[in-house]
């Protein structure tokens, strides 16, 4: 039973086709179609929208309707999971079936499609098809100049092939029709930053060198590789994560005051930062980063298997499932100012955060204080939403002992209002033909540009993967890296 108010139904706009390429497979079923479904519940899916999964599997539409009651409910929170919602869900879901490489089965997809339609071609599929995908929906008149492209990531293995697949999709659909998807920027907590950042006045004089001693970036999964071995063993944490969240968040932490938040306004400034982050050398790369492999430990209570253990995971795999790594932007904001990514699989707790760590004092007439006085602010963006401040308060009693405080903000609790799902949330934006949450084509290419040295620095050291135990916070060599810097990982300061 829905526990939410609909609300009215929007006006009658043009009828929309919404085609999904891999609308069987684990993107569809675990967060485009749950995502669907919130929007048509909260009656945000303009009226004549029509949903198109395509597959491969040669099914019929009742044996598709079975697949998506066995499969999507589940991924569906019970209490907004209302029947009639979903009845009426269902009767926007058609399926296709159809091999992307097959011209020929372009034509299936056409008959499917409303006349006049505005369309959106999601392509939830491998990247090597995306360039095929394109050219046969073009070859097959199904593009013209109101139509979407959303590509999920990942957007190539390296910047050449990020470049071949942005030159062949960008032959069919311009950059304003192409929506580059990386789902972080849909967040709530991470849009939030731009209003704590460009909302407020206190932090903007504090938020660059030298009041900012060090900003670390992390975001921990607990969960292992899963059935994903077959994609993730040929990308690993850097190209799956690094490449594309963490620069983003790391954007949004860095950027300058945009002028709007028109999407190249925004997307400029994001654009300034991948191009100012200092890149590394190949000693760089030996003596700032940190690759670890996930071996055989506990998560949650349970026995985890190591990575090398898991499902279709080469016994000799090379493949990174962590990496923490110190980067450096060379511009007067963030001169001299370490910036600390870190993310991996099999850690000992789920949590995405940001931690600004302010200066140190330059003199202390505290001499009881316990330990050197930290100013930090703390973004959790997953699995809670807040904010935290934290700063030095005096321990009740005669003497003057300071103990560290904080000044707490619970961003859930803030507001009652429902909180969308990212992935809700960036379809609605590409629906309603919104740049500004998307990777232009230059911000992906300049995100690879930085990111080949350390892809290349790491072959030629040919260096394993630094071990660390399943529910752990990765390898010691991560810590020892913040030490250096005289900094340390926050759940370790
Ligand atoms: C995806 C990665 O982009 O993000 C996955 O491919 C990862 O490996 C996921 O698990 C994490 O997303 P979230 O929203 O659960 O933090």
């Amino acid at each position: 039973m829905a526990t939410t108010h609909p609300a009215p139904a929007p006006a009658p706009a043009e009828p929309l086709d919404l085609v999904i390429f891999g609308g069987a497979g684990d993107l569809s079923v675990r967060k485009l179609l749950p995502a669907l479904y919130m929007a048509h519940l909260h009656r945000n899916l303009p009226e004549a929208t029509r949903i198109h999964a395509l597959g491969r599997q040669p099914w019929d539409r009742e044996a598709f309707t079975a697949f998506i009651h066995e499969k999507v409910r589940g991924f569906i929170a019970p209490e907004t999971l209302d029947e009639t919602a979903w009845a009426g869900f269902v009767a926007r879901l058609g399926y296709v079936c159809l091999d992307a490489t097959q011209a020929a089965d372009f034509t299936a997809l056409a008959r499917a499609l409303q006349p006049g339609s505005d369309r959106v071609y999601y392509l939830a599929t491998a990247p090597t098809l995306f360039t095929g995908i394109c050219a046969h929906l073009h070859g097959a008149g199904l593009i013209d100049e109101r139509s979407r492209v959303v590509l999920e990531k990942p957007l190539g293995h390296d910047l050449a092939s990020a470049r071949a697949i942005n030159d062949e999709v960008g032959r069919y659909f311009s950059e304003a029709q192409t929506f580059r998807i990386d789902h972080y920027l849909g967040k709530e907590t991470v849009q939030n930053m731009m209003v704590l950042r460009f909302g407020n006045t206190i932090f903007e004089p504090l938020w660059r060198s030298p009041y900012i001693k060090s900003v670390q970036i992390t975001v921990a999964e607990s969960v292992g590789v899963g059935s994903r071995a077959g994609f993730y063993d040929g990308t690993g944490a850097l190209r799956d994560m690094v490449q594309n969240h963490l620069l983003q968040l790391l954007c949004i932490v860095a950027m300058e005051p945009p002028v709007s938040l028109d999407p190249d306004a925004v997307r400029d400034e994001k654009l300034k930062v991948l191009r100012s982050l200092r890149p590394m050398t190949e000693a760089d790369v030996a003596r700032d980063t940190v690759r670890g492999q996930y071996t055989a430990g506990a998560s949650n209570g349970d026995r985890a298997a190591g990575y090398l253990q898991e499902a279709n995971v080469p016994p000799d795999s090379t493949t990174e499932t962590f990496v923490a790594l110190r980067a450096h932007i060379n511009n007067w904001r963030w001169a001299n100012v370490p910036i600390f990514l870190r993310t991996g699989k099999r850690m000992a707790e789920r949590r995405s955060e940001i931690v600004i760590e302010f200066a140190d004092l330059p003199y202390t007439i505290f001499p009881d204080a316990p330990r050197q006085p930290v100013n930090r602010l703390m973004i959790r963006l997953q699995p809670e939403e807040h904010v935290q401040l934290q700063m030095m308060a005096k321990e009740p009693g005669s003497g003057m002992r300071l103990r560290p405080v904080s000044l707490d903000l619970d961003l859930e609790s803030a507001f009652s209002a429902r909180r969308a799902e990212a992935y809700e949330r960036l379809l609605m934006d590409v629906i309603k033909g919104r740049l500004t949450h998307f990777m232009r084509r230059d911000e992906l290419e300049a995100a690879w540009t930085w990111v080949e040295p350390i892809l290349d620095g790491w072959r030629n050291l040919s260096e394993k993967p630094r071990p660390y135990t399943a529910g752990s916070w990765g390898p010691a060599a991560s810590s020892a890296l913040m030490a250096r810097e005289g900094s340390a990982w926050v759940e370790e300061a």
